[in-house]
Formats: structure tokens, C-alpha cells, sequence
């Protein structure tokens, strides 16, 4: 099997991973034990993971296709003691850790057409010639009313200290995401720095700046099954 042949698991994946790496330099940001949500083929996870910003890296996909790939990169790269991969909705997956570090991931940026079909001056895209077509699966773009972002957070404090993911400033905004935290859960950074990505990768994908990482943050006290001082006055 041949990584190049899975185009429909490659979101971004390829650009972003330099986005990632200077939003953790800028922050000297370092884990132990991670994991990439919505792995596709894991290219952010990997290049984290062998440029020293976490120790171990773990990749979670629901689509099928992409854990003999990613199996197959583990492989080949011999990462095999540091890297598991999860088939699962989510964190669905019974056997998913609930100890990670940090949980990074370039999740569907869109929860309706609108914003897929349009670009940064708002006029309508059209896709193979026909208004309303993709040809790229839904799964790998659209999150339809924010359902999987609602879960994801939702379950946080159960399986990670942070969560990392990159979004798109066509689709969402930062404030999107405080609205649905938890007294527990604080958004600790949003970065929109301009891109810094490599000059052959920028002309391969001509790559307008759209891009914007936020973490959200655990309370701690919450993780050790303390209770919420906020809960108790
Ligand atoms: C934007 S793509 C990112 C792929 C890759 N990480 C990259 O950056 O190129 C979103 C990925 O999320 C996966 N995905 C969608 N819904 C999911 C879910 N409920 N649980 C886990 N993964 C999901 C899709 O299959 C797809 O691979």
C-alpha cells in the first residue's frame, strides 16, 4: 500500500504540521505522552512526535483506510514502542488511553455548506462545474453543527491535560469554542500568527493564511477528582 494513493485522508496535514511546529516553538511547548485526534494518514502527529515535541505519539481515525497506513508508517519508520493507532468515533474506542499529555488534531473545520462553498472574498466555489457538489468525502471536512467538536470537548478532562486543534478563520472563531467548555475548561491560547511554511510547500498548495491553533486547558484539580471551587459557593 502506498501512502501517495490515499489522497482523501490528506487534509492539510501536510502544510500544517509546519504550522504546529511554530505555534509549539513559539510557546516552547514540549509533552510527554500525545496523541492526534483525526489522524488521517498522521502527518502532524509524525512530525511531532520526530522533531522532539512529544515522546510518544498516537494516532485516532475513524476511517478504516487509514490504520494499515498508519501501521505501515510506524513500521517503516520504527516508531513501533512509541505509537499506537485507535480505529474509533472519537474517542469511542474502549482501549484509548486516558492519560495523554496532549491531544492535537486538524479536525473538519466546516459545520455547513456555506462556508465550504465559499472562499476568502465570498464568492460561491463551485466544485467539478456543479454548485453544492464535493468530490472530497464529507467526513474529511464537514463536522455538521459542530456535533464531533461538542463530544470532543466534552470528554477532554476524561482523556487529556490539553487539546490542541487547528481550525480555519473561514469557519469558526475561538468564541465558537468557549461557549461550549466546561467550568473545568479554559481556552489557554489562540495563535494566528502568519504562516511560516517552507517556500516549496506554499507554491505546491498556494496557500492563502486561513489557519488558527487555540488549546484548551484542564483545571488540574478537577483531573484529581477534586472538587470545582466555583461549583461550591
Ligand atoms: C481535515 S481531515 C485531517 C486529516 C489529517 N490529520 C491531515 O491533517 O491531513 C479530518 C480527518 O478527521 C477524520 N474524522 C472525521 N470524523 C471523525 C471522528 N468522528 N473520529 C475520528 N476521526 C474523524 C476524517 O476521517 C479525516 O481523516
Amino acid at each position: 500500500m502506498n501512502v501517495k494513493d490515499f489522497d482523501s485522508l490528506e487534509g492539510g496535514g501536510a502544510w500544517l504540521k509546519y504550522y504546529f511546529e511554530q505555534y509549539f516553538t513559539k510557546y516552547n511547548l514540549k509533552y510527554s505522552k500525545g496523541a492526534e485526534m483525526c489522524a488521517g494518514k498522521g502527518l502532524i502527529g509524525f512530525y511531532l512526535l520526530e522533531n522532539n515535541f512529544f515522546e510518544t505519539m498516537d494516532f485516532i481515525e475513524v476511517n478504516p483506510i487509514a490504520i494499515p497506513i498508519l501501521h505501515e508508517t510506524i513500521k517503516k519508520k520504527g516508531l513501533e514502542d512509541r505509537c499506537n493507532v485507535y480505529l474509533s468515533d472519537g474517542f469511542d474506542n474502549p482501549d484509548i488511553p486516558t492519560d495523554y499529555d496532549c491531544i492535537v488534531g486538524n479536525p473538519p473545520w466546516y459545520n455547513n455548506e456555506v462556508y465550504f462553498h465559499s472562499n476568502e472574498t465570498h464568492y460561491f466555489v463551485e466544485d467539478n462545474g456543479e454548485i453544492g457538489a464535493r468530490t472530497s468525502p464529507e467526513l474529511g471536512y464537514m463536522d455538521r453543527d459542530w456535533t464531533f467538536h461538542k463530544r470532543i470537548i466534552k470528554e477532554i478532562p476524561k482523556y487529556t491535560k490539553t487539546l490542541t486543534f487547528v481550525e480555519s478563520t473561514f469557519a469558526s472563531a475561538p468564541v465558537i469554542w468557549e461557549r461550549m467548555l466546561d467550568a473545568n475548561q479554559r481556552i489557554s491560547r489562540v495563535f494566528n500568527d502568519k504562516h511560516n511554511i517552507p517556500a516549496h510547500t506554499i507554491s505546491k498548495f498556494n496557500i492563502p493564511h486561513f489557519s488558527y491553533i487555540f488549546s484548551i486547558d484542564i483545571d488540574e484539580s478537577f483531573r484529581r477528582g477534586e472538587p470545582n471551587p466555583k461549583d461550591q459557593s
